[in-house]
């Protein structure tokens, strides 16, 4: 593999695992954030997640020492320059997405991957923004990042053999396992996961049975490590409403459109375990109210 030194660009939730499970990995990582209160908040994230995998004796303190040495925090774009690959974990938002892809492209070195994190949104669009669209691709991570297994490779249709392959040494040396995907709206995870997370909030909202009764359904019926409505909870509601609608737009099919429940929740500001409110009430410590 020729990725040595990975940039990662967001230290969010997404960024933030992205960023961690590289740098985990034994490669050196940057990440960027636009100021040092998000930078700092994304490293605090960081560092209580690696502390929680030595609390459980999941790793030693001295592998989480070594973790955060090789994992540098910057607000500076130019620190990603000599990247061999940038991963984007940004605003979902195509217009920002674009911009940024034109300002890595102008800054990388000529070799470097460019590759977004988006779950929906078109990886095509982001590749002409650049003038390296060979080298274009889309990693697509799941949250929690250090924890899930998949990496979705996403390849368009001027994603070159060569980044592909790259695409998937990478998706190995950091401990994933890959799947390829064309650059469609969801991939293959979320094509197939949104609408069963909108099923189940059919579910709810036609009467068929409690939100509890619905999860315990697909926990112990299935053995799903976590029923649809706990599921979008952690998701959030927002994201997956944000997704639905994409999907949405693209196949005019009945089964992405976001039910009016979702939409309602969404707009009473009820995200999920990020707001302490979605399908359970998260504000008290004694979480599932
Ligand atoms: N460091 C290292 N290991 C840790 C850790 C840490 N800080 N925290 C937990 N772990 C380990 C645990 O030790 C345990 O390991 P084991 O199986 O070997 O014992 C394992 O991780 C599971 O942890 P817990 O037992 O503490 O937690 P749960 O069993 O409750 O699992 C979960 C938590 C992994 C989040 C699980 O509920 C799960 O898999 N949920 C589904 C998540 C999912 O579907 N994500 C995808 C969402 S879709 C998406 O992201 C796409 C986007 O585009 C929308």
């Amino acid at each position: 593999m020729a990725i040595r030194k990975v940039g990662v660009v967001g230290c969010g939730l997404m960024g933030g695992g992205i960023a961690q499970t590289c740098a985990a990995a034994g490669l050196e990582t940057v990440v960027r954030e636009v100021s040092e209160e998000f930078l700092r908040k994304g490293m605090k994230r960081i560092d209580a997640f690696l502390q929680g995998g030595v609390d459980k004796g999941k790793l030693t303190a001295a592998r989480k020492a070594e973790t955060l040495g090789r994992l540098k925090g910057t607000t500076q774009a130019g620190d990603l320059a000599d990247c061999d690959l940038v991963i984007e974990a940004v605003i979902e938002n195509i217009a920002e997405k674009c911009k940024l892809f034109a300002e890595l492209d102008a800054i990388c070195k000529p070799s470097t991957i460019l590759a977004s994190n988006t779950s929906s949104l078109s990886i095509i669009e982001m590749a002409a923004a650049t003038k390296r669209p060979g080298l274009v691709c889309g990693l697509h991570f799941f949250n929690p990042v250090p924890l899930m297994r998949l990496v979705e490779v996403v390849r368009t249709i001027s994603t070159s053999e060569a980044t592909l392959a790259e695409a998937h040494a990478f998706a190995k040396a950091i401990g994933k396992t890959a799947i390829t995907a064309k650059d469609t709206p969801g991939f293959v995870v979320n094509l197939l996961l949104v609408p069963y997370l909108l099923d189940a909030i059919r579910a709810l909202e036609s009467g068929l049975a409690t939100r509890e009764d619905i999860d315990a359904g697909m926990t112990l019926g299935c053995g799903h490590p976590m029923g649809p409505l706990a599921l979008l909870d952690f998701v959030g509601l927002d994201t997956t409403y944000y997704i639905a609608n994409i999907m949405f737009d693209e196949f005019k099919e009945a089964k992405y459109a976001p039910p009016p429940l979702l939409k309602r929740m969404v707009l009473a500001g009820h995200y999920g375990k990020k707001s302490g409110k979605g399908f359970y009430d998260y504000a008290a410590k004694a979480t599932k109210a």
